[in-house]
């Protein structure tokens, strides 16, 4: 099975359930016990949603919570792209469904509507030898609802006035996945990072990285060529590799 199967058929290689801890450790389960090729799992419910940084991903029936399994055969080296491939992916896919609201991309890989956080991206890279032996791409996208109470502003598709079936959504994401990840093979990171930063949140503007070890200030002023954040600062471009774009920056 490949995604190529998935998207000529979203159910033909895609798992569908109706609960589960998280699609993410759900995908690895099935690695684990042979599964081969590409495939993605969905679920309705997760009792054990993760985010980035080990937060949680709270996880109720009406969002999406996909997981996809990509073989990309590439050095380790290379696997930051993938967050900005899917990002773009699920760019395309929810601007497909024309949300009212302005979509934009959040370094390194939120999806934002009105400056609020609509989807979430979790990558799982798994390296062997130095070479990505394969990745689980994790995708929350929240449908009918958004969690309260978190430290940044979060919105779901139904307060940007679209209703859509998660089951649908998930075919969609995977179609675009498998576009992009084309375009991604024959024509090179350059243009992905070039379709990401023409819908960067806050390109050119002046932002705070927290990169784990301190706070960065300076202009955004685009990707590395492996996507790494670039930062016009007082002592010159600062290349941030990861960390946190943070919401305050925007007030
Ligand atoms: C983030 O912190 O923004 C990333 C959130 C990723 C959540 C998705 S939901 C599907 C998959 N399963 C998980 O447990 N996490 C990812």
């Amino acid at each position: 099975m490949n995604l190529a199967d998935i998207t000529g058929d979203p159910a033909s290689g895609l798992v569908v359930l109706q609960e589960t801890d998280s699609t993410s450790s759900e995908a690895l389960r099935h690695v684990e016990a042979g599964m081969q090729g590409e495939f993605a799992v969905m679920a309705h419910s997760q009792t054990a949603g993760r985010g980035r940084h080990g937060r949680t991903w709270v996880s109720p029936a009406g969002n999406l919570y996909l997981s996809i399994v990509v073989r990309p055969n590439l050095p380790a080296e290379r696997s930051g792209e993938l967050a900005f491939v899917t990002a773009v992916a699920l760019h395309r896919a929810i601007n497909d469904l024309h949300p009212a609201g302005t979509l934009a991309l959040k370094w390194p890989n939120d999806v934002l509507i009105n400056d609020a956080k609509l989807c979430g991206i979790l990558i799982e890279n798994h390296i062997e030898a130095a070479q990505i032996a394969f990745s689980i791409v994790g995708v929350g996208i929240n449908v009918a609802s958004s969690p309260a109470g978190t430290s940044y502003p979060a919105t779901s598709l139904i307060q940007c006035g679209i209703a859509v079936d998660p089951e649908s959504l998930a075919g969609s994401v995977l179609r675009q996945l498998q576009s992009v990840r084309g375009v991604w093979s024959k024509q090179g990171f350059e243009h992905i990072a070039s379709e990401w930063t023409q819908a960067a949140w806050r390109r050119d503007a002046r932002v705070v990285i927290d990169d784990g070890a301190e706070r960065k200030s300076g202009i955004f002023v685009g990707l590395s060529r492996y996507g790494a954040l670039r930062l016009s600062t007082d002592s010159g471009i600062a290349e941030i590799s990861s960390g946190s774009l943070l919401y305050e920056s925007a007030a």
